[in-house]
C-alpha cells in the first residue's frame, strides 16, 4: 500500500533555522545543568519516547526569553505557546536532556501537532567528540520504492497513524536529507511536522559529563 505523505523541501527561515552562539553565557548554562542533581530518566530505562535523562527549568526565564525572542524573529513568527504540562502531562519544554552513546539512536519521528508546531534544540555540549549528533531531517524511503514525502499531515498525531506506515518505526525507512551538525551554543528550530530525529547521541562512559547535552523546546503558534 502507497503511504501517502506530503514533501516540501526544508527551507531556511521558513521551516527551521539555525543561530550559531545564541547564549552569550553558554558554558555557564552548562555547567549548571549538568551540575543539577535530580534527573527523570526515560528509554532505555523506562518506557518514554524520548531516550537518556532529563530534567526541568534547564534556562531561566530571561535566557528564554531571548532564545524566543530569537526564533519569532528568524521565523516570523509573532507569538509563541510554551508547551505547557496540562498538555502532555509532563511537558519537555526547556529540559536539558542527556543521552549517551548506549542510550539511544536516530529515531525519525514527528512531534504531534496537539502540542507543538515548532520545537528546537539548543546543543550545549563545549566540546562535543563528533559533529555528526546534531539534528537530521528525514523523508520516507522504503526499499524498492521512490522515495517519499517528508510532512505528517495534521490530522494524524504521529507517523504510526497515517495510512499503510509499518508500526515499527524501523530506522531504514527513512533517507536523511538535511543534517544540522552538533556545534556548542548553536540552537536548531524547525517546523515539528517535519519528519526529524537527533542524527546520534555520544558519550560512551559513565559520566554524564562526557555525553550528548541538549536543551528542547516546543512551541504552539499562537
Ligand atoms: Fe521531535
Amino acid at each position: 500500500m502507497a503511504i501517502d505523505l506530503p514533501f516540501r523541501e526544508p527551507q531556511w527561515g521558513q521551516d527551521y533555522w539555525v543561530e550559531d552562539n545564541i547564549l552569550p553565557n553558554a558554558l555557564e548554562v552548562a555547567h549548571r545543568c549538568i551540575s543539577n542533581g535530580t534527573w527523570t530518566l526515560g528509554s532505555p530505562w523506562r518506557p518514554e519516547p524520548w531516550p537518556g535523562m532529563r530534567a526541568p527549568h534547564a534556562l531561566t526565564p530571561e535566557e528564554l526569553r531571548h532564545v524566543e525572542g530569537c526564533v519569532k524573529q528568524r521565523l516570523n513568527v509573532s507569538a509563541l505557546r510554551p508547551q505547557t504540562d496540562s498538555e502532555m502531562g509532563i511537558s519537555g519544554h526547556n529540559h536539558i536532556q542527556i543521552c549517551g552513546g548506549a542510550e539511544g539512536v536516530a529515531r525519525p519521528h514527528v512531534d504531534s501537532a496537539s502540542i507543538c508546531d515548532y520545537a528546537a534544540v539548543l546543543y550545549i555540549h563545549p566540546t562535543p567528540p563528533t559533529p555528526h549528533a546534531g539534528t537530521s531531517f528525514y523523508r520516507l524511503h522504503l526499499s524498492g520504492e521512490e522515495p517519499g514525502g517528508n510532512v505528517c499531515p495534521r490530522e494524524y498525531e504521529s507517523l504510526r497513524d497515517v495510512p499503510g506506515m509499518p508500526q515499527e518505526m524501523d530506522p531504514t525507512l527513512f533517507e536523511e536529507i538535511l543534517e544540522v551538525p552538533y556545534v556548542f551554543n548553536r540552537l536548531v528550530a524547525y517546523k515539528s511536522d517535519l519528519i526529524h530525529s537527533a542524527t546520534s547521541y555520544f558519550g560512551w562512559g559513565t559520566e554524564l559529563a562526557s555525553k550528548r547535552m541538549a536543551v528542547v523546546f516546543f512551541w504552539k503558534v499562537t
